[in-house]
């Protein structure tokens, strides 16, 4: 028998098991809770909860430390690529140059939208952002593909996988060109991954497009660090909405809705929104002064994590890749100059120190994304393209769960109690 927590609660003593993961907090097992006791627990946020079992990432927010199946962020945005980590966190291990080149070309035959979904996006008005489009494209895809919608079936698990990984820089890309009014780029199955969506996004018929490899890179990296990153609000959304027993592609749907939100994958838009909005290094003492005062709703965009209580290691490889492509672009953007000082000057303030507030994955990425010629909007989009595979395999791995509930959290209600109803003519 392992260690257990004692609670005392109404006069009485309960017990409860405390269990341990490989690396990390022991976690009090309050599954009896609600039958020993009668009372639920209240944890708004949940960020006293785990909601789930699970072997894909591990985050140790005060050290700065983010692993994917055991591997190290930096390690994997400097030596691998998207597609290998992409094996890695739908399969568990690292996969030998025969798997890699079979899950590459089996990614890589899935690309194409099947060919009504391209009058799907001439409902949309062409001002309409990006994930608005993502949203309904994706949850769409349930419409399109029935053969890979049976979740009891693995084999359709993994199809409708591949197809989602696959399908979604395709997607993504449509939803740019619609923007802009330019024709539907289909894909190039020569390319990588990244290449084949930069050319989908910035290729036109009229002329041969040229991927430029230091953007390629940049780009890749930038999807790896997106990736996954254990139970964060857009993932948790994904599994509430798979323990219903939704088709992958509603799932997916849902996430990239959750995504959107500017607390979580829409912040790299506000933060260099708000990079523009400073201008210059000037300027930065005053908005660091707004987002300090409470009567201000005024946030640094980019700063703080729910989760990391130190320097996001996300961060530290976006900051460096800023440079590489602004060399390769030879791009001279007063932005970045901002952001490092406004990073420095925030670092060294006592309010910043603190309430351990760092700079987040976010802070970076939209100067990079910028540069290589992303407009805002599209910022999320990116994000949702990239951490598909995290959902994806997190999807994966709770259906295969034995212990998989349908989510059902409980309240702490404060509403009317019981009352009779008044007719209208009565009140
Ligand atoms: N600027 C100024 N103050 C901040 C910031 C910020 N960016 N972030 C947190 N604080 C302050 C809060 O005002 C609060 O102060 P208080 O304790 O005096 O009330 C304290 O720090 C704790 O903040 P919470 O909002 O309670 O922390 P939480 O963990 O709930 O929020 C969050 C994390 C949402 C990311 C928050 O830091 C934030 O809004 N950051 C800006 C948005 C952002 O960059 N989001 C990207 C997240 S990363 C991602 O999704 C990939």
């Amino acid at each position: 028998m392992g260690d257990s927590a004692k609670l005392q609660a109404s006069g009485k003593d309960y017990e409860f098991p405390v269990l341990s993961g490989s690396v990390g907090p022991e976690v009090i097992d309050i599954r009896k809770l609600y039958g020993q006791t009668g009372k639920f627990t209240y944890d708004p946020g949940f960020t006293s909860t785990a909601s789930c079992e699970s072997a894909i990432t591990y985050i140790d927010g005060d050290e700065g430390v983010l692993l994917h199946r055991g591997y190290p962020i930096g390690q994997l945005a400097e030596d691998s690529s998207f597609m290998e980590t992409s094996y890695l966190l739908l399969n568990g291990e690292l996969p030998s140059p025969q798997e890699l080149a079979d899950f590459t070309r089996t990614i890589s035959r899935h690309t194409m939208l099947h060919e009504q979904l391209a009058t799907f996006y001439r409902g949309f008005r062409r001002d309409a952002h990006p994930m608005a489009i993502m949203c309904g494209v994706v949850g769409a895809l349930s419409a399109f593909y029935h053969d890979s919608t049976d979740i009891a079936d693995p084999q359709h698990r993994k199809i409708s996988s591949h197809r989602l990984i696959a399908k979604m820089p395709t997607i993504a890309a449509m939803a740019y060109k619609y923007s802009v009014g330019q024709p539907f780029v289909y894909p190039d199955n020569s390319l990588s991954y990244t290449g084949n969506f930069l050319r989908m996004t910035f290729g036109v018929p009229a002329e041969p497009y040229v991927v430029n490899p230091v953007v390629e890179k940049a780009l890749d990296r930038i999807f790896i660090l997106h990736a996954d990153h254990e139970q964060n609000a857009s993932t948790s959304t994904v599994r509430l909405a798979g323990s219903s027993g939704a088709n992958p592609f509603a799932c997916i749907a849902a996430g990239i809705a959750c995504l959107w939100g500017p607390a979580h994958g829409g912040a790299n838009e506000a933060a260099l929104n708000m990079l523009h909005e400073i201008g210059t290094p000037d300027r930065i003492p005053h908005y660091i002064e707004r987002a300090k005062d409470k009567n201000d709703p005024f946030r640094l965009m980019g700063f703080g994590h729910r989760v990391y209580k130190n320097y996001d290691p996300r961060a530290t490889v976006m900051q460096k890749t800023v440079r590489e492509v602004f060399e390769a672009l030879k791009v001279n953007d007063p932005v970045f100059e901002v952001a490092l000082r406004l990073e420095e000057m925030a670092l060294n303030d006592p309010y910043f120190i603190e309430k351990k507030l760092f700079p987040n994955v976010d802070f970076y990425s939209g100067v990079i994304l910028s540069a290589i010629g992303f407009p805002t909007t599209m910022f999320t989009a990116l994000f949702a393209l990239a951490r598909t595979v995290g959902w994806v395999a997190q999807w994966n791995e709770m259906i295969s769960d034995p212990n998989q509930k349908i989510g059902r959290p409980r309240q702490l209600y404060t509403g009317a109690t019981q009352r009779n109803y008044v007719p209208l003519d009565k009140r």
